[in-house]
């Protein structure tokens, strides 16, 4: 098959983790015959320096004619309060917008052999879950700006029926190949849109009657996932909660550098780890490599290459058996740099 990539470093720790992700794309290619066209383009801090915009319009071009975008990670502290108020993460936000992205998957994927979690080993047991998380509306795209001269602020949160509908279908049909369970987390006791993703969801519900839903207030999800994680199969909710509730649910995982996510639009995806740029170990070759790499496991996925997927992540299983990794996961005096990670997996796809 032929394949073309567009490719966003972006900052920080972004081209580490995602040379060593092409590196195995790599390998992949060579076992299977496939042939990855990459075609490398900026975004984030890099893009602000020489374009004076986090997203440029050639970027948004080439991923919109791409079959797949492979993203690295942005953010860089330097930004944080430019006087153009321009920032990085605000060329995430419109490439997501521009792809109608609407759709991020984030598996909660535990390594049993991994004990650097500090949640208690018979909490972590059999843990196996998915948050869907809507991400192109919500409070991160309502209107948003300030009055009174500055002194108040406002972000609205506004979602349509028929944003609610795409993304709950996509969740109840993930969960049918699963253990059946769609959990609604929201904030309906309070929030006027939580009550809309509540009708919109039990009303697609009645379409799925072999999965059973049930709803959480998100404070209450927040304390579940740490207390009962087990109980949890598709996760299903807005882009803010499910902003929040992927960093924590990390935690089960040993890494947030473990995690990678899909977001799927109606034509196009792209397949990005969750962790962000990590400024502090740019350039040290100590970051987890794996959260980016697994990110290509979710794209061969989406390829229909489900051979190539499952070796993928053979060599991943192993890699982490035979403790080649990076030294969030491991003991740092035992651990691999980022490179020894990727060189490990790619050998191990070769050698099969
Ligand atoms: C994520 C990130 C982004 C988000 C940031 C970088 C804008 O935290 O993908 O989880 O909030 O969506
Ligand atoms: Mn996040």
């Amino acid at each position: 098959m032929i394949k073309n990539i567009s490719v966003i470093e972006g900052d920080g720790i972004g081209p580490e983790v995602i040379r060593q992700a092409i590196k195995v794309l790599n390998s992949i290619a060579r076992k299977y015959g496939h042939n990855f066209h990459y075609q490398n383009v900026l975004a984030g801090s890099k893009a602000i320096e020489k374009f004076g915009n986090p997203m440029p319009e050639k970027t948004i071009d080439s991923c919109l004619k791409s079959d797949a975008v492979l993203f690295g990670c942005i953010g860089d502290p330097k930004h944080d309060h430019n006087s153009r108020g321009m920032r990085p993460e605000d060329g995430l936000l419109k490439l997501r917008k521009r792809m109608n992205l609407y759709c991020n998957i984030r598996p909660i994927v535990i390594f049993p052999i991994l004990d650097k979690s500090p949640i208690k080993k018979e909490f972590l047991h059999e843990v196996d879950f998915i948050i869907y998380r809507e991400l192109t509306s919500g409070i991160y795209f309502g209107k948003k700006g300030r009055c009174k001269n500055g002194e108040k602020a406002y972000d609205y949160c506004i979602y349509s029926k028929k944003e609610i509908e795409k993304i709950g279908e996509m969740a109840f049909k993930a969960a049918l190949s699963r253990k059946r369970k769609v959990t609604l987390v929201d904030k309906a006791n309070v929030l006027e849109t939580s009550r809309l993703w509540r009708e919109v969801i039990q009303k697609i519900s009645m379409d799925y009657t072999d999965v059973n839903l049930d709803f959480l207030y998100i404070d209450n999800a927040a304390m579940q996932i740490i207390m009962n994680p087990k109980k949890f199969d598709i996760i299903l909710t807005d882009n803010m909660f499910g902003d929040i509730l992927s960093d924590e649910s990390s935690v089960l995982t040993s890494s947030l550098g473990l995690l990678p996510s899909a977001s799927i639009g109606n034509y196009k995806s792209m397949f990005e780890p969750v962790h962000g740029s990590y400024p502090q170990a740019k350039g040290k070759n100590i970051a987890n490599p794996l959260g980016c790499i697994l990110s290509v496991s979710m794209m061969l996925e989406y390829f229909g290459m489900h051979k190539e997927k499952n070796l993928l992540e053979e060599a991943v299983r192993n890699s982490i058996e035979e403790k080649i990794c990076t030294p969030d996961i491991v003991n740092s005096k035992l651990s691999s740099t980022t490179e020894e990670v990727g060189n490990y997996i790619e050998k191990y796809i070769i050698n099969q």
